[in-house]
């Protein structure tokens, strides 16, 4: 017979398969905290440095798409890149994931213990606020979060949706109907990268 735990994940791969294209993660889906989400001043150095690793993949295929063939084109990248580069940085003990309170993509829904933080963080500028956050999980495991500013670049896109080139509209509410993303300012907190350390990677 398997394990209960082994028979969660599986119910969770299936899950997630559905959302992204095959994420590699081998954890059970977190249970809510007993304990709130808490502000910390640094996170250990290998989940900011999966963090460091994520924004600067995607900024860099951003960019590259961007002037290569505008936000209409870039937009595709995103769709289809983003969640394949997020899911790329999960690892056995590690898994990774972009989330927000305004979100384009369904499938960036925040873990359930991280979901009352992100709420309550709303669209706030960064500055006013916790960068990083973090919380014990029930199984032992510990949560993680860190702030994501929005930059310049990142207006294009998810700035005030009456300042979107009309392509740019139309593309994101063709691929996006329940798009929330947009009408972020230059510094405000525009959404959260999180991870999942389980507790055997301690
Ligand atoms: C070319 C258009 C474009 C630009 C520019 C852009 N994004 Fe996005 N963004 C998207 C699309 C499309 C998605 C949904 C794809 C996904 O990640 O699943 C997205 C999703 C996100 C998400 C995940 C949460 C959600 O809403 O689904 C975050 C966080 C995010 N973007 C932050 C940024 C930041 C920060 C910048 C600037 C550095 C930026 N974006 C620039 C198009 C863009």
């Amino acid at each position: 017979m398997p394990s209960k735990v082994a028979l969660l994940s599986l119910l969770f791969l299936a899950a997630a398969c559905e959302r992204t294209p095959a994420p590699p993660t081998a954890l059970p889906k977190a249970i809510e905290p007993t304990v709130p989400v808490a502000a910390v001043a640094d996170l250990p150095a290998d989940v900011s440095a999966a963090f460091d690793q994520l924004q600067g993949r995607l900024k860099e295929r951003l960019l590259a798409e961007i002037s290569r063939g505008g936000p209409v084109a870039a937009i595709d990248v995103c769709k289809i890149e983003a969640p394949r580069l997020t899911a790329a940085q999960t690892t056995a003990n590690l898994r990774v994931g972009r989330t927000s309170v305004a979100l384009r993509n369904p499938a960036n829904q925040p873990p359930d213990w991280a979901a009352q933080w992100v709420r309550d963080q709303g669209r706030r500028k960064v500055a006013n606020g916790a960068k990083s956050a973090s919380v014990l999980l029930p199984d032992g495991g510990t949560g993680y979060l860190r702030a994501i500013g929005a930059a310049p670049v990142c207006l294009a896109c998810h700035g005030p949706r009456a300042d979107l080139a009309s392509e740019v509209g139309a593309r994101l509410s063709q691929s996006y109907p329940a798009d929330a993303a947009v009408d972020f300012a230059e510094g405000d907190l525009r959404g959260w990268f999180w991870a999942e350390k389980s507790a055997a990677a301690k």
